[in-house]
C-alpha cells in the first residue's frame, strides 16, 4: 500500500523483505529478501538508501541507532520508534504526560500476582516485546492464572501488569508528524477488534463528542511530539464508561486502523506517511465523505478473493477493496474493504457485507 502512494510521488521504494511471497516483495521492483534482525544484512540493505523506515517495528533498536550513528536518517527514528517496540518502555514515558491504565512492570510471579491483588483481579499481562494481534496479552482472573502464565512464558521475563480497563470502546487517533515538526491529524475513528484482532473501523467514531474527538487528537499530537515521531503514528486508546480516554499502545508506521484513509481521506496514511518521511509538506488528512467503515477480510472459506469481487462490485459500484496477496489461512489479515457515503448505517452495512461474502461467512436472513 506504501508503494502506491511512492509512485504517485515519483520517489523510488527498495523493500527489506523476510520472504519473497510477502505482499510488499510482490508488489516493489527493488527487492532484498533476508533478515531484519541481521545487522550485516539490515547494513548492507541501509547503504544505498537515502533514509529507512517500516511497515513493521521489529527491527532491533540497537540496529537502529547503529545505523543512525553511520549517518543514515532512520525515521522514524529509533529513540522514538522504541516506544512502538517496547510496551514497558512506553508505559514509563508516558505516563509521565498522558492518560494510561496503572501498571507495573513484573519480572516475576510473585510480583504479577501482588500488583493482581492490589488492583483487583482480573489484570492484563503483556509481554514488553514482540506482542501482535493481541498474541503476547493475556488476560488473568486471580493468581493461579498469573502464576500459570508466569510457568509458560518462563521465569525471569518481564512483563507489563496492567490495570484491566472495562472499556466502552476502542478508539484509534492518527497523526503525521514530519521532522521539520509540521503535523496533522486525522479524524478519530472507532476500533473494533473481535478475539485480538481489529475487524473493523467507523469513522469519525460514532457519537464522539466534539470535545473528546479533539482532546484524543490533542493526546496524539503531543505523544508526537514529547517523543519525536517522524511520520504515521497511530494512538489506540481505549475509551473508559465515563467517557475518559487512556493509551493502550502506539504504533510508528501506517496502522491497520488508519487503511479507511486510502480512499476515505483526501490524503492517505501512506503518503502522508511517505511525505513525512522526506519531509515534504503534509496532505490534508480531512474526510471525503461523511461517514467512512473499512472492513477487514479475514482468511475464510474463500480462496480465491479476486473471482468474489465479481459479486462485491456487482452489487457495490462505489465499494473499494485492497487485497494484499497472501495466501488465505484461517483468522490472517488478506485484505480490507472501504465503503463511505452519508449514512452511516448504509455504509456499514455494504462494508460489512463485501467483507463477509469475501470471508466466506453465511448471509444473514435480512428479507434480501
Ligand atoms: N489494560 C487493558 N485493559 C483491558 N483490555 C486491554 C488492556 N490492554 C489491552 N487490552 C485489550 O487487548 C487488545 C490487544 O492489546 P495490545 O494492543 O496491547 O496488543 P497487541 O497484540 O500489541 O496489539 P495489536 O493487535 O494492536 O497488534 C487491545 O486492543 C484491547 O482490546
Ligand atoms: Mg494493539
Amino acid at each position: 500500500m506504501m508503494y502506491a502512494a511512492a509512485t504517485r510521488l515519483g520517489v523510488t521504494l527498495r523493500v527489506l523483505a523476510e520472504g519473497p511471497e510477502v505482499s510488499a516483495a510482490q508488489v516493489f521492483h527493488d527487492v532484498t529478501v533476508g533478515d531484519y534482525t541481521d545487522p550485516a544484512t539490515v547494513k548492507a540493505f541501509a547503504a544505498g538508501c537515502d533514509v529507512i523506515t517500516f511497515d513493521h517495528e521489529h527491527v532491533p533498536t540497537d540496529l537502529l541507532t547503529e545505523l543512525v550513528h553511520a549517518g543514515i536518517a532512520v525515521r522514524p527514528g529509533p529513540e522514538a520508534l522504541v516506544h512502538a517496540q517496547d510496551k514497558a518502555v512506553m508505559r514509563e514515558r508516558l505516563s509521565g504526560f498522558a492518560p494510561c491504565p496503572a501498571y507495573r512492570i513484573v519480572t516475576d510471579e510473585t510480583d504479577l500476582v501482588a500488583f493482581g491483588e492490589e488492583q483487583g483481579w482480573p489484570i492484563i499481562a503483556k509481554t514488553a516485546r514482540g506482542g501482535y494481534d493481541g498474541k503476547g496479552v493475556w488476560k488473568l482472573d486471580d493468581a493461579a492464572a498469573a502464576r500459570q502464565l508466569y510457568a509458560e512464558v518462563g521465569y525471569d521475563q518481564q512483563l507489563v501488569a496492567e490495570e484491566f480497563v472495562d472499556f466502552a470502546r476502542e478508539l484509534s487517533a492518527l497523526v503525521t508528524r514530519s521532522p521539520s515538526g509540521q503535523a496533522v491529524s486525522y479524524p478519530i475513528s472507532e476500533s473494533i477488534q473481535t478475539a485480538g484482532i481489529c475487524t473493523e473501523t467507523r469513522t469519525p467514531a460514532p457519537g464522539l463528542s466534539e470535545d473528546r474527538a479533539v482532546e484524543a487528537q490533542h493526546l496524539a499530537l503531543r505523544v508526537a511530539e514529547e517523543l519525536g515521531v517522524v511520520g504515521m503514528l497511530a494512538v489506540e486508546l481505549m475509551e473508559r464508561r465515563d467517557g475518559s480516554l487512556v493509551v493502550n499502545e502506539l504504533a510508528m508506521r501506517p496502522h491497520n486502523t488508519g487503511h479507511w484513509t486510502i480512499d476515505g481521506a483526501h490524503t492517505s496514511q501512506f503518503e502522508n506517511h511517505l511525505r513525512a518521511v522526506l519531509d515534504l509538506p503534509l496532505g490534508d488528512p480531512g474526510l471525503r465523505d461523511p461517514h467512512v467503515v473499512m472492513a477487514n477480510v479475514l482468511g475464510g472459506t474463500v480462496n480465491d478473493l479476486p473471482s468474489a469481487l465479481l459479486h462485491c462490485f456487482a452489487r457495490d459500484r462505489r465499494l473499494r477493496v485492497e487485497l494484499y496477496g497472501k495466501e488465505v489461512r484461517p483468522g490472517r489479515k488478506v485484505g480490507h474493504v472501504v465503503a463511505y457515503g452519508d449514512d452511516p448505517t448504509e455504509v456499514r452495512g455494504r462494508a460489512r457485507h463485501a467483507a463477509d461474502y469475501l470471508m466466506g461467512v453465511e448471509e444473514q436472513t435480512n428479507g434480501e
